[in-house]
């Protein structure tokens, strides 16, 4: 059997983290998986996860099985941080969440409950998306098409053409949005645009199906909830793919959940019953360990402080190093304003170099990023920042 199987090319995103470690340039900066790093390069545990973790060995008594929709304090837990506790949908019990391995494990659950609900319809993805969206979602056989998202040129959103392509949507389709933090763009839609789309959602009947792996890593925790917040209070049915990946720096734990808010509460318990159902058919049920970490540190209001306060000094790193690229960039001609890096929020920005420059920072300097020229902010540094600037003014100017 297996001597048919032919050898896969490595994921354009993780891919790199080889190449990278397999590099001997002494100066190489890695700037290509979506991982926070500190400014000394490093991505500690949390010091809210370390303590959730101690008071976790302490307390734990079993290793049973989760019930099949997870572990309910975090199921609790995690819709009151994306949606609020007052949240209308929340307090007419339009909202159940079934816990998920990671993000990743949210947008198949969600993808498999879309193709249950309604086989013929059609996913809307931007242009660009996360690459990993497509065989995530297309794994259940679902359609795609596609809307324009960010334009190369003008190096912002095209909002005029996102919404002539979203006219094109019909009732039952699905359109995939980015809660916040765009990956890979680093463009957020502004509150005015999705109330815009919000009211085509719901003049067309399209579903929102809402990706949010970075809440807090933008704006601030209720800033970046906002337009998962105004669909839900504003339309019957959204779906959201919630991740704690990179806010709790949860990574390798495999933490996230999918949120359905439906038109009636017996609707909502019908589609987490669904989704429940095909997790058991995929991996049974999720993991513990980050998810009892999750939601033991948003249940205390001492570890959500420490939390919080760990939360902001990531994000004010990230967006201060975004205010000093941009600072360091444009004080030397190389005929690009980068002002751009500093408009755009989360981890991730295109460099916009060709082709050939991004081969030649890589080959030449040592330094990392996506075939799109999407860089991750957060793995510039005090250390590498002068040397970054200097690479990529002298590829630009060559
Ligand atoms: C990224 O976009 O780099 C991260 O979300 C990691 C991944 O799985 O691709």
């Amino acid at each position: 059997m297996f001597e048919t199987l032919q050898d896969l090319p490595q994921d354009p995103i993780l891919g790199l983290m080889a190449a990278y470690r397999a590099d001997s340039n002494p100066h190489k900066v890695d700037l290509g998986v979506g991982v926070y790093r500190n400014d000394a390069g490093a991505t500690p545990v949390l010091r809210a996860v370390k303590e959730a973790e101690r008071q976790l060995a302490l307390d734990e008594d079993t290793k049973a099985y989760l019930p099949q929709m997870g572990d309910p304090v975090f199921n609790r837990t995690i819709v009151d941080l994306v949606f609020s506790a007052d949240h209308a949908a929340v307090t007419e019990q339009r909202v159940r969440s079934v816990q998920t391995p990671g993000g990743c494990g949210a947008l198949r659950i969600g993808a498999e409950v879309i193709k249950r609900s309604r086989p013929d319809a059609r996913v809307w993805v931007s242009n660009p998306t996360w690459p990993n969206h497509i065989p995530l979602i297309g794994g259940t056989g679902l359609e795609f098409k596609e809307y324009p998202y960010y334009d190369h040129a003008s190096r912002r959103i095209d909002f005029d053409a996102m919404l002539a392509a979203l006219q094109q949507a019909q009732a039952g389709d699905v359109v995939l949005l980015h809660g916040c933090c765009h990956n890979p763009s680093g463009a957020d839609l502004s509150q005015d645009q999705w109330r815009e789309i919000t009211s085509l959602a719901d003049r067309i009947g399209f579903i929102p199906f809402i990706d949010t792996a970075y809440q807090g890593l933008g704006e601030g925790l209720q800033e970046d909830a906002f337009g998962m917040r105004w669909m839900a209070a504003n339309l019957p049915e959204v779906l959201v793919a919630s991740s704690c990946s990179k806010n709790f720096g949860l990574y390798r734990e495999r933490t996230g959940a999918i949120i359905f808010v439906a038109a009636q509460p017996d609707q909502a318990a019908r589609t987490q019953s669904q989704a429940a159902h095909a997790a058991r058919q995929i991996y049974s049920m999720p993991p513990a360990h980050g998810a009892l970490i999750a939601g033991a540190i948003l249940d205390s209001d001492e570890l959500r402080a420490t939390w919080e306060a760990e939360l902001t000094e990531m994000r004010d790193r990230i967006n201060g190093v975004r205010r000093l690229l941009v600072e360091k960039l444009n004080a030397n001609r190389a005929g690009v304003d980068f002002d751009f890096i500093q408009q755009q929020r989360g981890m991730f920005s295109f460099l916009g170099v060709t082709p050939e420059q991004l081969q030649q920072l890589r080959k030449q300097y040592g330094i990392y990023m996506a075939d799109s020229t999407r860089f991750n902010v957060a793995g510039v540094n005090s250390g590498n920042i002068d040397y970054l600037v200097k690479s990529v003014l002298e590829v630009l100017s060559a």
